[in-house]
């Protein structure tokens, strides 16, 4: 499996605090059975300066520190991109790190105020060339009541990301209902873990997987941790990649999947 939402960088925001805390992550996410993780610090102007150059330097220490240690995960950058002006600039000119140098790169919207023109704001960066992949919908408080945005959003350019713990409840109920909605009602472009430490939010995939799986089938939910996010690793245009399903998998509403019905 491939993840590409990860604090696992040491030190530089509020994930990772050590390099030893990183490798601890890094043995959880191999046992998982993830081999390529994204590091996505976040970029938060005022709170977390971090930009390309200095991610790129601190990915390839902890590769280094990977590889001396013996553990099978290869890194690459990203960042986790809080939504304000100047992104499409920061992008072109490397301050902002897409994911791996695509056209792809991960837009992390304010968690309890629905910013002003969203939808706006983010079609401008889809118009501008790239696939912003927004994070974790199913954890903004905010998604009750703007739940039609997001569906549009997702099928008019950009892709959505729900985290794998928000299926299994680590982060409560609500985000629960609303990532379990996203992908019964076919919306959902990958899974990750936004892992922060080795102890509470950590890189694990596999137990919301099988909530996917559960959801949205089989074959939709390997496309969620393998091949979209692969495709994102190559840069591949979003028009060869695997779309959204049509329509929700099962003929009924995504609850009644959850309820083992079809
Ligand atoms: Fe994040």
């Amino acid at each position: 499996m491939i993840d590409l939402h990860t604090h696992i960088l040491p030190g530089i925001d509020d994930g990772s605090t050590s390099l030893e805390m990183s490798l601890a992550m890094a043995r959880i996410a191999v046992a998982d059975g993830i081999r390529v993780m994204a590091c996505t610090p976040h970029i938060y102007p005022g709170l977390y300066m971090n930009d390309g150059p200095g991610i790129q330097a601190a990915r390839d220490k902890l590769q280094a520190a990977l590889d001396e240690n013996g553990i099978d995960l290869t890194l690459v950058v990203g960042a986790d991109v809080h939504l304000v002006p100047g992104i499409v600039d920061g992008l072109r000119t490397g301050t902002i790190p897409s994911l791996n140098g695509s056209r792809y790169f991960l837009l992390e919207p304010s968690h309890h105020q629905a910013p002003p023109r969203f939808a706006d704001l983010v079609m401008q960066l889809v118009w501008a060339g790239y696939v912003p992949v927004i994070t974790h919908p199913e954890r903004l408080t905010w998604i009750r009541g703007h739940y039609p945005t997001f569906v549009q959003l997702a099928r008019e350019g950009a892709w959505l990301q729900v985290t794998a713990g928000a299926l299994t409840g680590v982060f409560g109920r609500p985000a629960k209902y609303w990532g379990e909605r996203l992908i019964g009602e076919g919306l959902v472009h990958i899974l990750a873990s936004d892992a922060h430490s080795s102890k509470r939010r950590i890189p694990v995939l596999s137990q919301g997987l099988a909530v996917a799986e559960r959801l949205a089938g089989a074959q939709e939910a390997q496309r969620m941790v393998q091949e979209r996010p692969a495709a994102i690793l190559s840069n591949t245009p979003m028009a060869e990649v695997a779309p959204l399903p049509a329509r929700p998998p099962t003929s009924g509403s995504w609850w009644r999947s959850l309820l083992g019905s079809q």
